[in-house]
């Protein structure tokens, strides 16, 4: 009895042990790399976090990677390590859209599907799928706005504004600043949007990584130049494409004088926390919001069809042609953010908590 009882013992140890191992040695799951661009804006954390608990939750193993602080070999680098390490799928936010195009060769060779996220990587072949927020009509949502709050139709003007967007290669700033340009461009030919600067053009306009403190170096030049001041020359509105940049606008109008009470129009984009408490300040006056859960879901649903053989939604087949043809993508819907809504979208929604922005 006591022989029976022993080896039933020894049999349960091998057993479990054995078990043990093998759970060592890998989940067993299907593995998905995931590539952001930086950790050092909160929207890429969250999109990272959000991929991964989604994904996690959906059964797959995560291999979340952010390039370093939008360095672009650390992203070639970690895309390499997720190749050799045996993924399935790769999801990438480039941080410059031109520059993984020898890289995802190698995907390409290993049948490895990339799903571009946010941001459409250019010149490869290898990219199956896009999706992104609408972003063109984040830049027209952007001028609508400035157009509205400054009742251009039937204004008679002129008014003051200067322009800024975001990373020279990141593909997204032809979108949102062309969406905004097509709101504003015709009241600058008409000369009710006066540019004391001239600066109108997307490559003037553009910001190095979309860098807050690129962005205030400009205007701080700007005001400088131009003597935008309380009391000095009215500055009207600021077209911004992104939070990030209208941060550094906020930092240099705030020390030229400007407060509250006579604060330019100022426009973002991502309700980006520091952007949330300006709006609610007074010193940012609208953000768009993209709930970057939405679009974290979209891609796991993509991810997920292509892992069961099947073909994922997509609602755009035209926009996107990343230079080897057109890229099918999904656009999820932004929405405008102000102090009227911010309550409803942002925590009501359970994106933010209310502390997070007080
Ligand atoms: C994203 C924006 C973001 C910007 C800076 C863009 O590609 O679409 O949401 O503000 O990058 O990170």
């Amino acid at each position: 009895m006591k022989k029976i009882a022993f080896a039933i013992l020894a049999a349960a140890l091998v057993l479990s042990f054995g078990f043990a191992g093998c759970a060592k040695k890998g989940s067993g799951k299907v593995k998905i790399g995931v590539s952001m661009p930086t950790q050092s804006l909160q929207r890429w954390n969250q999109d990272g976090s959000n991929m991964k608990t989604q994904l996690e939750a959906a059964g797959y193993e995560v291999d979340l990677q952010f390039g370093g602080d939008n360095d672009i070999p650390t992203q070639i680098n970690q895309i390499q390590n997720m190749i050799a390490g045996g993924v399935k799928a790769i999801v990438i936010a480039a941080i410059d859209g031109s520059s993984l195009t020898e890289v995802l060769k190698e995907a390409k060779s290993h049948n490895i599907p990339v799903i571009s996220y946010d941001r459409l990587i250019m010149n490869s072949d290898a990219v199956s799928y896009y999706a992104t927020f609408d972003n063109n009509l984040v830049g027209v949502m952007q001028g609508k706005f400035i157009e509205e709050r400054l009742g251009l139709p039937a204004a008679e003007g002129p008014f003051n504004i200067e322009l800024i967007t975001g990373a020279p290669d990141d593909n997204n700033i032809i979108f949102f600043f062309g969406g905004a340009m097509s709101v504003l461009k015709p009241y600058i030919d008409s000369g009710k949007l006066v540019v004391k600067s001239g600066q109108i053009e997307r490559a003037q306009c553009a910001t190095p990584n979309w860098s807050t403190e690129e962005a205030q170096k400009r205007f701080e030049n700007l005001i400088q130049t131009y003597n935008y001041r309380p009391g000095g020359t009215k500055l009207d509105a600021v077209l911004a494409s992104n939070d990030s940049t209208a941060n550094g606008v906020t930092n240099a109008l705030v020390g030229a004088g400007w407060n509250k009470d006579n604060f330019p129009i100022l426009t973002g984009q991502d309700c980006d926390k520091p952007s949330v408490k300006n709006m609610i300040a007074g010193t940012q006056t609208m953000s768009v919001f993209k709930d970057t859960r939405t679009l974290a879901t979209k891609v796991v649903s993509m991810v997920d069809a292509l892992m069961k053989g099947s073909n994922p939604e997509v609602n755009d087949t035209s926009t996107y042609n990343n230079g080897t043809g057109v890229i099918p993508s999904y656009l999820c819907e932004p929405v405008v953010v102000t102090t009227a809504n911010y309550e409803e979208m942002l925590i009501k929604s359970g994106y933010y908590k209310a502390q997070d922005i007080q």
